[in-house]
């Protein structure tokens, strides 16, 4: 039984994973269940999780208003085409417009982050009738051909040339190299607030004001992608509100569903004014299902959770401050509320083996020498206690 389910993981499994070292290379862990904040696998064997698998779970796993929502809707209607008006998709919709800022009015439901930012890109060409992109260096969107192409990391680009065209990358938080990218050719400046992926780098509220300015200026869209830093992640909504951005198109995914597979791009009026008939669709995106499940989460955001997420980011990083600060292995501690980055003086994976394999505390990479830790934003102050006992146990004292 147990070979076979290891069988089917290595048929699908995320190549990335084994890569980044979160899974050991033997393959032998094979995950069954989630209770909160902890997995657990075929053995039995408990797990803290620090990545609430790739920041989407952040209600943490078998959150009963989440399961009951999907369950109920499962039972009644679990597909329904677009053509078709359909009550949980419209709650849904009103739902999200109450959450999202009042000038971003219009939404389109997809399924995932990279899909969130191929509409970006699409709505974004339409709305100027230019082609250009400015994304960051640094920066992370996706691995479709449309988000991989302004994914900075040439390592995942490379092999896939010749990706979009007129796709440029400035230094993150470098306002020079901004003011001439953007040019009468640009359709979008395209930025995370913090860069996850490419090592939990915060942006300067200077950088993205003059990102904001130059695109209102030039004619462009500013599109931020909140796909990992929605939601509460950050202990505010959207990042972009740490920042008092107005931007003109946000991607979203990742905890819209909270942690059932969803997406969607929201933004403005104008924007769907340029739009054609037929100009962006999607089969799945927006069934009842995936709806009935933001619903939920939505409504556990709401509920508090934002602001204990704002809490318990403050308390982990005082916490690894604590413990870990200064020692000289860590460079630096950064990030923005639960998206908290250790930026160490050496390579990164080896520590996220040991505190797996010895500790069985879940974290992630970000960049090669940053462990990145997201957990689910109902993480407690026991827990965090325990995931920092574990992080100070495992990193030595010196590089
Ligand atoms: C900032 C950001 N954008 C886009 C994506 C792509 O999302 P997905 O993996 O759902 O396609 C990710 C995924 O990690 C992300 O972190």
């Amino acid at each position: 039984m147990v070979q076979s389910i290891v069988d089917t993981k290595f048929a699908v499994s995320n190549t990335q994973a084994y890569e980044s070292g979160v899974v050991p290379r033997r393959g032998e862990t094979v995950m069954v269940a989630g209770e909160g904040c902890w997995m657990i696998d075929s053995e039995g064997q408990r797990y803290l999780d620090l990545t609430s698998s790739q920041g989407v779970a952040m209600l943490g796993y078998g959150h009963p208003v989440l399961t009951e929502a999907i369950q109920e809707q499962a039972g009644r209607m679990h597909a329904c085409p677009n053509f078709f008006h359909n009550d949980t998709r419209a709650e849904f919709l009103s739902r999200l417009n109450s959450v999202t800022p009042d000038h971003l009015t219009r939404a389109f439901l997809g399924n995932s982050g990279a899909e969130s930012i191929d509409g970006a890109i699409k709505f974004a060409r339409l709305a100027t009738g230019r082609t250009g992109i400015v994304a960051a260096r640094n920066s992370f969107h996706g691995r479709t051909i449309g988000a991989l192409s302004i994914t900075w990391n040439p390592r995942y680009r490379r092999k896939f040339e010749p990706l979009l065209p007129d796709v440029s990358h400035v230094q993150f938080n470098n306002v020079d190299q901004l003011d001439e990218a953007v040019g009468d050719g640009t359709a979008a400046v395209v930025l995370e607030v913090v860069q996850a992926e490419g090592g939990v780098h915060v942006g300067s509220a200077e950088f993205l004001a003059a990102a904001q300015q130059l695109c209102r200026e030039r004619g462009a869209m500013l599109v931020v992608d909140e796909v990992q830093t929605g939601f509460g992640r950050t202990g505010s909504w959207f990042g972009f509100q740490h920042f008092d951005l107005e931007p003109d198109i946000v991607a979203l995914a990742k905890g819209l569903g909270g942690g059932f597979p969803m997406g969607a791009v929201v933004y403005t009026d104008e924007i769907q004014e340029s739009l054609f008939s037929g100009a962006h669709g999607s089969t799945f995106g927006g069934n009842p299902l995936a709806c009935a499940a933001g619903i939920a989460a939505l409504g556990v955001y709401e509920d508090g959770l934002i602001e204990q997420a704002e809490r318990a980011g403050r308390r982990l990083w005082e916490a690894l401050e604590a413990a870990i600060g200064s020692r000289r292995v860590v460079r630096e501690i950064r990030g923005k509320g639960l998206l908290i980055g250790v930026d160490l003086r050496t390579k990164a994976v080896p520590f996220l083996k040991t505190l797996m394999e010895e500790h069985k505390v879940l974290a992630l990479p970000a960049g090669s020498t940053v462990l990145r830790l997201l957990p689910p934003l109902t993480i407690s102050n026991e827990e965090i206690e325990m995931a920092v006992e574990a992080i100070a146990a495992t990193l030595p004292d010196s590089v």
